[in-house]
């Protein structure tokens, strides 16, 4: 977190009941050396004291256009700003910055910013997606407005969804990318798939796997971030920053079809999602009916993309593969490498609780052609994201060395 030291983020906090989290995101920027004045909307107080959020704060709270000694609090707020970040930003405040509705003293520094803005949504499921917060979503995104997605868990009231405040660690990374700036992969082509395939019985059933595609989004936006050219090769439907490529595809036929179009001019190709092993020989025009009896289905194998990749990839591309496995993790991801061709492999056990499948957070173990390999504990996607990408211009630093 060396990227905050020094640097002036004002923390904007409105009112929804994850505010209480917006304390901790607080605290870690001012222990990292930041200069972290706090705007919290009229509603915000209904979650958390002013008193707490003014001790922890480094700058003086501000809290109404109107209570400031300063006339024009917002536009001083937003212009010494290197970087906004709302914690939680609920439905009304997406809402009122997308259409520029200046009413608060949060929304008009939103507006009189030229900074990087991060905006952090939380609130329940139905909220998150209805259209309206759906389309407000994607037109800030267009904008250039940085989305830390909500995660998915249990939510006020005790229902569970998608619309959980990311956790702080997420939040504080997103922040980390703005400032730092890094932009190791510029000008580079990043290819990277996500998803698991479907792989068509008849024309309703399908042989589908676990895979939810974030981990693979998570590398998406990763190197979007560090400046990299990218293309999604897809088979989920996971709004994605303005400037990504996404490509849908549903089957592992139709996944090796658009990588072929793409992986000659790729730096680096990365293969996180779940392709099929096999799929039916046969698939059924119309719909199997129950009263044909129980259908014998015969399957045979599905193309293996990465080893194909692997057997024809260019000597200046970085190739990435997955392994998830349940038993002999490094043993077999290693066999994996080797076999396939890879510069890396990514290894996660399954089986593991928290890792892998569905989950928001992972676990990895990183091995490397050369012999090299990396752990990262439980963390959130986006983590494991940075650290996979982090092994691949290792890779490509190392390459550039006299041998
Ligand atoms: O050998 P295994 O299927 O476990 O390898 C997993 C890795 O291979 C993942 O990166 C996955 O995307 C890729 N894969 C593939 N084509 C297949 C099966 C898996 O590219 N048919």
């Amino acid at each position: 977190m060396e990227s905050v030291q020094g640097k002036n983020i004002v923390l904007g906090i409105s009112g929804g009941i994850a505010a209480y989290k917006s304390i901790e995101v607080l605290r870690r920027l001012v222990d990292a050396g930041a200069h972290v004045a706090p705007i919290m909307t009229a509603d915000a107080h209904r979650f958390v004291g002013p008193v707490t959020i003014s001790a922890l704060a480094s700058e003086p709270l501000h809290t109404s256009l109107w209570d400031d000694t300063s006339p024009i609090p917002h536009t001083r707020l937003g212009q010494n700003a290197d970087v906004i970040v709302v914690a939680p930003a609920t439905a009304r405040v997406i809402a009122a910055f997308a259409m520029g509705l200046s009413d608060d003293l949060l929304v008009a520094t939103l507006i009189a910013t030229r900074a990087p803005v991060v905006l952090c949504p939380a609130m329940h499921t139905e909220m998150w997606e209805h259209p309206s917060v759906v389309d407000n979503i994607a037109l800030l995104r267009s904008r250039g407005v940085i989305i830390v997605e909500p995660q998915s868990g249990r939510l006020a009231g005790g229902d569970i969804g998608t619309g959980r405040l990311a956790d702080p660690e997420t939040i504080l990374q997103a922040i980390d990318q703005v400032l730092s700036n890094n932009k190791d992969l510029a000008g580079q082509h990043v290819v990277i798939t996500a998803g698991g395939t479907r792989e068509p019985i008849d024309a309703v059933r399908v042989i589908a796997n676990r895979s939810s595609g974030k981990q693979g989004y998570a590398i998406a936006e990763d190197a979007h971030s560090r400046g990299a050219h990218v293309t999604l090769i897809s088979t989920v439907d996971i709004p994605v920053s303005s400037g990504i490529s996404v490509v849908n595809v549903e089957t592992a036929q139709q996944m090796q079809d658009a990588i072929a179009h793409v992986a000659n001019s790729a730096d680096v190709v990365i293969m996180a999602a779940a392709v099929a092993d096999f799929r039916p020989v046969l698939s059924v025009e119309g719909k199997i009916k129950k009263d044909q009896g129980i259908p014998a289905i015969t399957l045979e194998p599905t193309p293996d993309i990465l080893a194909h990749l692997g057997s024809t990839k260019p000597a200046h591309q970085v190739l990435v593969g997955f392994a998830a496995e349940t038993a002999n993790l490094v043993d077999n991801a290693r066999g994996k490498l080797e076999r396939k061709n890879l510069d890396l492999i990514v290894a996660n056990d399954v089986s593991a609780p928290g890792v892998g499948f569905t989950h928001d957070t992972n676990a990895v173990t990183i091995l490397s052609a050369s012999g090299e390999m990396k752990s990262v504990a439980l963390a959130n996607k986006r983590t494991i994201a940075t650290a996979v990408l982090d092994s691949v211009v290792k890779v490509q630093s190392a390459r550039r060395l006299p041998s």
